[in-house]
């Protein structure tokens, strides 16, 4: 180990993705992609897009798409930055918020990145037990306050439960802390609209909230890397200013991005379709015996059978049959499994090899 690191690095471990194989038999249900592919709009601007572009840079602050997501918002421009991917609005919010040595809040269990981005700062973290239903206990804002957390990040729809926070719970916990609170929506796109979920409101009416939005799961784009936030525009000002990488958003990116956008039909048609099929993957497990949580994301916690060989188990002999499923070693999921809803022939596949393990 080198001794040139900070030492907060040497002490630190890295973050553990999920496996990501690079072949196209694989049923990869592990890391929460869209089982769709991209809009064909987006494939369109990709032929059309020439390398003769590339000799420029690109519009530094990707004004274009900034506007396309402003009015898909209903927001202005200065409220909202595009980040290369929700992974660095995550790293542009701890670095703007967090001072070294500060504290950074969230719940446990929540998105592994978290408090590997908090160690990179070089900041502390609070971490609060999720209730038993997965829920945000009532004296969570009192506990990050007590903490003088500087950021909060809470994930909503939750990773991994599928748990939904209700927004008025968001509005008190945002007037309750003494920081920023960043709403975590990476998959937000999922949530069935008959709830009425819209976090619009949180913006508008707090200065102290950001809400981050990514590419990777409700457009099927996790392999370009895009996301955004989106807070009073006293939140984003300094992201766009001072922080942000020079040039963050490549000319690529900002096209295909574009291009995504413009075609909302298509992305709800994918949205539609995840929930007709998530529907579908509860239900069968849950009439084999496995008990699945409620879930507003594109993928269910699901634990199984009691008679039946455990998690850890199954997990291992579904990668045997080329089924990526995600197990996590941590205390509250050791005995469950996260599954991303696949298409129905993959989600078929699964059930079938399921029935056969767990029989
Ligand atoms: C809760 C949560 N937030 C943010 C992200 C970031 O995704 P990306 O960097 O692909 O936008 C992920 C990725 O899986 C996630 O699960």
């Amino acid at each position: 180990m080198s001794k040139y690191q900070r030492p907060n690095i040497r002490r630190m471990d890295g973050y553990s993705w999920g496996e990501q194989p690079q072949d196209r038999q694989t049923i990869k249900l592990n890391t929460n992609e869209n089982p769709y592919p991209p809009s064909p709009a987006v494939a369109d601007a990709l032929s059309n897009f020439t390398a003769a572009e590339l000799r420029t840079y690109p519009q530094p602050t990707a004004d274009v798409m900034r506007e396309h997501i402003a009015k898909l918002h209903d927001l202005s421009t200065r409220q909202v930055v595009v980040t290369h991917a929700g992974d660095e609005a995550l790293r542009l919010a701890i670095t703007t918020y967090v001072s070294p040595g500060g504290t950074f809040a969230s719940t446990d269990p929540s998105y592994s990145l978290y408090p590997v981005l908090a160690q990179i700062q070089d900041a502390r973290t609070l971490r609060v037990d999720l209730e038993a239903n997965w829920s945000i206990p009532p004296d969570f804002p009192a506990q990050a306050r007590a903490a003088d957390a500087q950021l909060t990040c809470l994930v909503n729809p939750h990773a991994p439960s599928g748990y939904l926070t209700p927004v008025e719970q968001l509005h008190r916990i945002a007037e309750e802390i003494s920081g920023v609170l960043l709403i975590d929506e990476a998959y937000a796109d999922f949530i069935d609209p008959k709830i009425g979920y819209t976090s619009r409101e949180l913006v508008t009416q707090h200065d102290n909230v950001l809400v981050l939005r990514t590419f990777s799961k409700g457009y099927s784009l996790a392999g370009l890397r895009l996301g955004y936030l989106l807070g009073a525009e006293e939140l984003i000002t300094p992201i766009i200013e001072k922080t942000r990488d020079t040039y963050n958003i490549d000319a690529i990116s900002q096209s295909l991005g574009i291009a995504a956008l413009q075609d909302q039909d298509y992305a709800r048609a994918t949205w539609e379709k995840v929930r007709e099929q998530r529907q579908f993957l509860a239900q069968t497990l849950n009439d084999l015996g496995w008990s699945c949580l409620a879930s507003e994301g594109n993928f269910l916690l699901s634990t199984p059978p009691p008679n039946s060989i455990g998690a850890a188990e199954i997990y291992k002999r579904l990668k045997a049959e080329g089924i990526l499923v995600r197990y996590f070693d941590h205390p509250r999921l050791h005995d469950k499994l996260r599954i991303s809803i696949g298409t129905k022939e993959q989600n078929q596949v699964l059930l079938e090899n399921l029935r056969h393990l767990c029989r």
